[in-house]
């Protein structure tokens, strides 16, 4: 039915920052099992990006959950966090200091206006599941001309990772049902909405080429078209070590695997 769907459906906006305490909990609790295979797949890319003891910006880094799982697998890295949550800040740094986390920071900004003491010099710009939060196109250049223009200076790599927005607001509900039955009520219900509020591939392709982003690699699920991708090799060759594989669920592991294995046009193991 999606595929014999031919328009997008309309997008419908999601508040920008996610400040509801109970959301956030919920957000932060449900990495371990329910959201492990799309840290697992975004950390272990991610890091064939970033050369030894190289520096990620992560920006709408919400908890850090999957900061905290970058830093886990790739313990020389040091990654700083930037959301405008002060609830998603807190919670991060309180993790942080529960686990010893010290190459992990949390730093309140906003990602279509960052300052330069914020950006520092990053070997990777990433941005995950945050760019549909944006209210609309213009906020979303800016967004993305904020990551075009640390890649210009800084010669930064580039992981930007989304939900594609289905044509049917069926779809995603019967995604959810086969892979995330454990997801709670209100995890459920911001999934849902996140996904409604998403960019079409078209949509995102056009905002990048706005924004002087459009070199970039175009990395999709060819099965079921939920998730887009967009990236680039930084300019320093990455020559990244092996991924430290951190122990997660066997079922975690299954679905990281078969998230990958859909994905189109990933970053080679050798960076
Ligand atoms: C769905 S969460 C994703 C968090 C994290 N990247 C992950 O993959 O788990 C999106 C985050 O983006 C943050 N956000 C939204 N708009 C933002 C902005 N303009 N600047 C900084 N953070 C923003 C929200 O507060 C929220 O924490």
């Amino acid at each position: 039915m999606e595929r014999a769907t031919k328009h997008p459906r309309d997008r419908v906006p999601e508040p920008m920052v996610m400040d509801d305490v109970e959301g956030v909990r919920a957000f932060h609790e449900a990495a371990q099992d329910v959201q492990m295979p799309i840290y697992e797949f975004n950390a272990s890319m991610m890091s064939r990006l970033v050369p030894e003891g190289g520096r990620v910006l992560d920006l709408g880094s919400g908890s850090g959950q999957l900061a905290a799982h970058l830093a886990a697998g790739r313990p020389d890295l040091t990654v700083t966090c930037v959301d405008l949550s002060e609830p998603m800040l807190e919670t991060g740094r309180a993790m942080a200091d529960k686990r010893s986390l010290d190459t992990v920071e949390f730093v309140a900004g906003d990602v279509t206006s960052l300052d330069d003491a914020v950006v520092g010099r990053p070997d990777l710009v990433s941005c995950n599941w945050t760019l549909h939060q944006l209210p609309d196109r213009d906020t979303t250049v800016a967004a993305l001309t904020q990551i075009a223009a640390i890649r210009r200076e800084h010669g930064s790599a580039v992981w930007l990772f989304d939900f594609a927005r289905m044509r049917r607001d069926a779809t995603m509900r019967a995604l959810m049902e086969v892979f995330t039955p454990g997801a709670g009520p209100q995890l459920r219900k911001d999934a849902l909405a996140s996904e409604a509020a998403a960019w079409t591939r078209d949509e995102m392709r056009e905002m990048l080429t706005a924004a002087g982003l459009d070199d970039l690699h175009e990395s999709y699920d060819r099965v079921l078209e939920t998730y887009q991708v967009w990236w680039a090799p930084g300019e320093r060759a990455a020559d990244a070590p092996t991924w430290g594989q951190p122990s997660i669920s066997r079922d975690a592991a299954k679905v990281a695997q078969l998230i990958t294995g859909a994905q189109t046009d990933l970053p080679a193991a050798d960076g």
